[in-house]
């Protein structure tokens, strides 16, 4: 251990991970790794709700592994394991059921949002963020950076650290959530948070052709109707992504010729798609090389996890023992 502060974040194994992942956590994760102590878990326990082929679950997992290292997460520097290969997750998990009340569950958006696709809700989808809680304190992180989706959840992992800290004794750090400043990336329909399972999203290893594709499927203003009808950047998404991705010196001229109708909304994404092509070219140098030594991947995922149980485990015989289950 060093005297840096910590970092903890996770991502569910959604296969190749998408701009809004990138945007919204893993490119503060990459710029934060030399300052930080960091872990970075690839959650395969949250990801196991509601109907999914195991072999699937393998290649997705290996997917994100190569996206982490690809956009620049080094093993070398980072921790970077899958949570089942680190069994302490769901040991803290199952004691935090101690002290988290069903209300404060019940509330949180996630839950309300996943809970209303199932016919029959998994008790998991419940208790996803009491596991998530259990990932971040096992570290004793300091700050989590995840995109402002999360920000519930982690006001929720501050509370559970609260319960517990007030029952069992002051052990367990209260972590800040760290942000991404591109606040929650709208999915190319521009109408719901980009998410794999929404399919409105563009994947961080897409073929140039393959992010054309789906950038001019994206969503612009609706007032704009024909090309001579003047454009609202301030209400159109594909205009919010320019800004994110697009280089500052260009974004007047895009604003410029969007209320001027000077340039039609295909051509604005032409733009927007080059940009992003340019943003993700190094990735998928670096995923090509990575998936073509797919035992090495998991090779280093192991390593990952050997490093990160060492810290885990020092956090529950402490916790066991401030529980009573073994003398102190
Ligand atoms: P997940 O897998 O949905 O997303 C991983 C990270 O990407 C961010 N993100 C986004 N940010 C902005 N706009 C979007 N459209 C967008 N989509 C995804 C997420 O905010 C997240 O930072 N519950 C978590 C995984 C998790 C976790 C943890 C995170 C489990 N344990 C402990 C932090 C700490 C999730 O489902 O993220």
């Amino acid at each position: 251990m060093t005297d840096k502060k910590i970092i903890f974040s996770g991502v569910q194994p959604s296969g190749e991970a998408h701009l809004g992942n990138y945007l919204g956590a893993f490119r503060q994760w990459v710029d934060l790794q030399d300052d930080y102590e960091g872990f970075y878990c690839i959650v395969d326990e949250h990801a196991v709700m509601g109907e999914y082929e195991p072999t699937d679950l393998q290649h997705r997992i290996f997917d994100m592994a190569v996206s982490l290292y690809a956009v620049g997460l080094d093993p070398e520097r980072s921790v970077i394991f899958v949570q089942s290969h680190v069994s302490e997750h769901t040991e803290l998990a199952w004691l935090f059921n101690a002290v988290t009340p069903v209300g404060a569950l019940e509330r949180m958006t996630q839950y309300k949002d996943k809970s209303a696709r199932y016919e029959s809700v998994p008790s998991g989808i419940l208790n996803y963020p009491i596991l998530q809680a259990a990932d971040i304190l096992l570290y004793h992180a300091d700050v989590v950076p995840v995109g402002e989706d999360q920000q519930q959840h982690l006001e929720l992992t501050r509370e559970i650290a609260r319960k517990w800290n007030a029952r069992f004794g002051d052990y367990l750090k209260e972590p800040e959530a760290l942000i991404g400043t591109g606040g929650r990336i709208m999915g190319l329909d521009g109408k719901a948070k980009m998410s794999k399972s929404l399919g409105n999203t563009v994947g961080i290893l897409a073929e140039p052709d393959e992010v054309w594709a789906q950038v001019r499927t994206a969503v612009t203003d609706p007032q704009r109707v024909k090309l001579t009808d003047p454009g609202r950047p301030e209400v159109c998404n594909v205009f919010s992504l320019h800004k994110l991705v697009t280089d500052a010196a260009k974004i007047p001229d895009i604003d410029h010729q969007c209320r001027t109708a000077g340039r039609g909304c295909i051509d604005c994404k032409r733009i927007l798609a080059d940009s992003i092509i340019e943003l993700f070219r190094p990735f998928r140098e670096r995923a090509d090389v990575l998936r073509a030594d797919p035992a090495e991947v998991w090779a280093a995922l192991s390593r990952g996890a050997d490093q990160a149980r060492a810290v885990a485990a020092d956090t529950m015989r402490e916790v066991r023992s401030r529980m009573g289950m073994t003398p102190t």
